[in-house]
């Protein structure tokens, strides 16, 4: 156990049904299989108020299943508060890093607002988490296995910094 504030990690896409959800999902689950729960507050909001109260997008949520992730999250939208309670916000793509930071700007935001694949060691470049909101299944996989790197990149990077 430790005293220290828990470090708070939020993900944020358009709905907060899909790739956010997941995100979170995914990263707790690696937070959890490293022991470090009590270290760390993990969430997901969309941008969009399109699914407020919403389960996770059952194609995602299977996929996850599979892989032995379980997503429990209900859709919420980005609130300007989000900005100062959570030191690192990742963003699915540039339009939603493009709405977190003009909220961060307005709100006096102090977390560290980034683009997820910034942390995924397998980008090459390219770094936004498409929307698999109209495609097909193949769409889900692909996007669970880059959201996965990612996570595991971002946990890395914030092990190393923090010394934990
Ligand atoms: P997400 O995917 O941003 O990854 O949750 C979407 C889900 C729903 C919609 C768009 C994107 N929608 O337009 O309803």
């Amino acid at each position: 156990m430790s005293n220290a504030r828990p470090i708070g990690v939020l993900f944020v896409c358009l709905g907060n049904i899909c790739r956010s959800p997941l995100a979170e999902g995914i990263f707790r689950h690696l937070v959890r299989e490293a022991g470090l729960e009590d270290r760390f507050t993990i969430d997901s909001a969309g941008t969009s108020s399109y699914h407020i109260g919403d389960p996770p997008d059952s194609r995602t949520a299977e996929v996850a299943r599979r892989r032995g992730v379980d997503l429990t999250s209900r859709g919420r939208q980005l609130a300007p508060a989000d900005l100062t309670r959570f030191d690192w916000v990742l963003a699915m793509d540039g339009s939603n890093l493009e709405k977190v930071e003009r909220m961060a700007a307005r709100a006096h935001g102090t977390a560290r607002v980034r683009l997820l694949r910034a942390f995924d060691p397998e980008a090459a470049g390219e770094l936004e988490v498409p929307d698999p909101y109209y495609g097909g299944p193949e769409g889900f996989e692909n996007v669970h296995d880059m959201v996965e790197r990612a996570c595991r990149g971002l946990l890395a990077r914030i092990r190393e910094e923090e010394g934990i």
